[in-house]
């Protein structure tokens, strides 16, 4: 009893600490402590623990507790399950491998029961690599410069309008390149506006995940803080079974390849965000518009393609299938049916699109338009075998 009554004090005191007004700096810091703080606190609301046959443990927690302790979600309410309330329009054709089978992915065979969310139980070893491979992430990088290792591009991106984008989404496909250190190798849709920013993806990222295997992540950049996956108080994971950071096993080669369906939607009646996963779109998570302040309001800009990043003096890693672009899908990385989500909503094949990589050679993209075939339809073609060391 006397232990309920201090651990309930010590929750109200929590409580109250967060809900405090505070300046920039306080809540930069709050960021990291509440980084810290979240595996703890979920960790006391999970009703069950799961593990996957990688050996990750996760915590089922209430879909609806999962946010109890973040400061810039508490006021926020809604219905499960979610849904966004508006929807894209538009015919697709939506037809592509299925990539998830709780069976083969969850040693129960199903995920968390009805009404919970996996959340990954993090070690203060995890939560250290989080911390380090999130400030790599951010680390300032200058595009079109050679004069400078460090985070490397082979997009095709939409050029500077004033068309707000409601969302983009494309078909990626999946490979495992060879990464080491504090090296990443990713590829990945990218909505933006202003400084925020959130992708979607596969990368390969030992910092973060302690291993080489290629998994489906996220990272959220909003004006006061970054993250991966569910590690900030951004991205609401919805499903019972689909957790960000889980690995892809399906990898392409010339014989065959694997790929992947992600979609961002910008809600604008009532200025969510919505990643939506799979040829069946199903919504995996969620970002209220309150994390946001620009892109609260839709998007400017879409991005497709390839990101590395290698830390100075060591050999870049490879982008993609690891090989010099043969303009062929079989042999290079590609984003097919990369697409936006028009003003009406309508999920219309990108145009107005230009390339960019800034290393070139190394990295290379190709914008093959608007291709004759059904299958691909607006095409980009990218990746490199790396080894750039700055010279
Ligand atoms: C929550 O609601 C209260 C009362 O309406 C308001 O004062 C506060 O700013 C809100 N907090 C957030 C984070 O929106
Ligand atoms: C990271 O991986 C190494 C090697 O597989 C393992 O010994 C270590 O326990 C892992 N650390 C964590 C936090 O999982
Ligand atoms: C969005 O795309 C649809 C279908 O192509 C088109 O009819 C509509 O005019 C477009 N809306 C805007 C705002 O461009």
């Amino acid at each position: 009893m006397a232990k309920m009554v201090v651990l309930l004090v010590l929750f109200t005191f929590f409580l109250s600490f967060i809900n405090k007004e505070v300046g920039c700096k306080r809540i930069y810091r709050e960021d990291h402590m509440e980084l810290k703080r979240q595996p703890k606190l979920l960790h006391k609301f999970a009703k069950k623990t799961i593990r996957t046959k990688y050996g990750d443990t996760y915590d089922c927690i209430r879909i609806n507790e999962q946010h109890f302790n973040y400061r810039s979600l508490k006021n926020l309410t809604y219905d499960f399950p979610v849904r966004s309330t508006s929807n894209p329009k538009g015919i697709r054709d939506q037809k592509s491998s299925s990539l998830f089978n709780p069976s083969n992915f969850w040693l129960n065979g199903k995920g968390c029961p009805d009404g919970m969310v996996p959340i990954k139980r993090y070690t203060e070893d995890d939560l250290k690599r989080a911390k380090l491979a999130t400030e790599i992430h951010n680390s300032k990088y200058k595009p079109l410069t050679v004069d400078r290792p460090g985070t490397h591009y082979a997009i095709v991106r939409t050029k500077n309008t004033n068309i707000v984008y409601h969302g983009g989404s494309a078909i990626i496909s999946i490979y495992n390149p060879k990464v080491e250190g504090t090296q990443y190798s990713s590829a990945r849709i990218k909505v933006i506006n202003g400084p925020e920013s959130i992708e979607v993806g596969w990368t390969v990222n030992p910092t973060l995940y302690n291993d080489t295997q290629t998994r489906l992540y996220t990272f959220t950049k909003t004006s006061s803080s970054s993250c991966f996956d569910t590690l900030c108080n951004s991205l609401i994971p919805v499903r019972t079974d689909i957790p960000l950071g889980m690995p892809l096993e399906s990898i392409s080669t010339p014989e065959q390849q694997f790929d992947l369906q992600l979609m961002l939607f910008w809600d604008s009646s009532n200025g969510n965000w919505f990643l939506k996963f799979g040829q069946d779109e199903t919504v995996i998570g969620f970002w209220p518009k309150n994390v946001f302040t620009a892109l609260g309001d839709g998007a400017n800009y879409v991005e497709w393609g390839g990101e590395v990043f290698s830390p100075p003096d060591v050999p870049s890693p490879p982008m993609g299938s690891d090989r010099n672009l043969q303009q062929d899908i079989k042999y290079d990385a590609y984003c097919k049916k990369i697409k936006t989500i028009n003003e009406t909503d309508y999920v219309v094949n990108a145009v107005d699109t230009e390339k960019l990589s800034d290393i070139k050679p190394y990295y290379d993209v190709f914008d093959e338009g608007i291709t004759g075939s059904a299958d691909f339809q607006h095409l980009i073609l990218f990746g490199g075998v790396g080894g750039y060391t700055g010279d």
